[in-house]
């Protein structure tokens, strides 16, 4: 069985005394039978690995270095990520695509990275709107997860794939729990060519998750969880999404 999660993905958001209060409000969540973890901006680990100390909510950030160690200036390595009790790190996400030209093979090499020290990496993909309308969603879609299947295609149960399709990301237009159970799918399919655990990779839908819709798009047979942006900004909200996730009985 596939244990269901929801990871909050703060983006570029925040502050010490507004964290703080965010956090706080986390400390309700009741503990569940699934996996609840924050991607927090780096500067911020330190306070949410303390705020969240004696909690079951799983710290994570939102990017990592391809490189292990030396003269890159701005970037945040791995290991440092441990160093402040990181069990996650989210590779790939269409805004780093979009904005730092990051391309399939970097994701991959960072995502291999994470599962080397021992982190979870949640590998994002998805498609634009423009590529959704022209028919190419899942000729797209294959290809980013190709490379990371060539790469890490024997440890497809550790690692979790995250679909974000591009048009629903901050901008209220979910994914029908249809659709997104199709790409999901497809996803599963495609990760089934490179090996027999696809069953076991865990599947999460991003894009405009709130309290309302989540548990509709969690019900879908292949959607494992979500991965929350705006929603995760605020506790009752986030904490709702993950009462949707538990509520389902079907994959927990
Ligand atoms: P929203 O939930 O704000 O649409 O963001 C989704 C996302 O990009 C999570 O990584």
């Amino acid at each position: 069985m596939r244990r269901k999660m929801v990871a909050g993905n703060w983006k570029m958001h925040g502050s010490l005394q507004s964290n703080a209060v965010l956090l706080g409000g986390l400390h309700a969540a009741p503990a569940t039978a699934c996996d609840v973890v924050v991607c927090v901006p780096f500067p911020y680990l330190a306070q949410a690995q303390s705020c969240l100390a004696g909690t079951a909510i799983g710290l994570g950030a939102q990017d990592c270095s391809i490189h292990a160690e030396g003269a890159y200036t701005g970037e945040v390595s791995v290991s440092m990520l441990r160093d402040f009790g990181c069990s996650h790190v989210i590779v790939g996400h269409s805004e780093r695509r979009a904005h730092h030209g990051e391309a399939d093979l970097a994701v991959a090499a960072k995502a291999r990275l994470a599962l080397l020290a021992g982190m979870i990496p949640i590998i994002c993909v998805g498609e634009t709107l423009a590529q959704r309308e022209s028919g190419a969603t899942e000729a797209v879609i294959g290809m980013q997860l190709d490379a990371i299947l060539h790469l890490l295609g024997d440890r497809l149960s550790e690692l979790v794939v995250a679909y974000e399709p591009v048009w629903a990301i901050g901008t209220g237009r979910t994914a029908s729990p249809q659709q997104a159970q199709d790409v999901h799918a497809f996803i599963r399919t495609r990760a089934a060519r490179h090996h027999v655990d696809a069953q076991s990779m865990r599947v999460l839908y991003g894009g405009s998750v709130k309290p309302d819709n989540a548990g509709e798009l969690f019900a879908q047979p292949d959607i494992d969880g979500g991965l929350i942006g705006g929603a995760s900004l605020k506790a009752a909200d986030f904490l709702a999404i993950v009462a949707a996730a538990t509520a389902d009985p079907g994959t927990i």
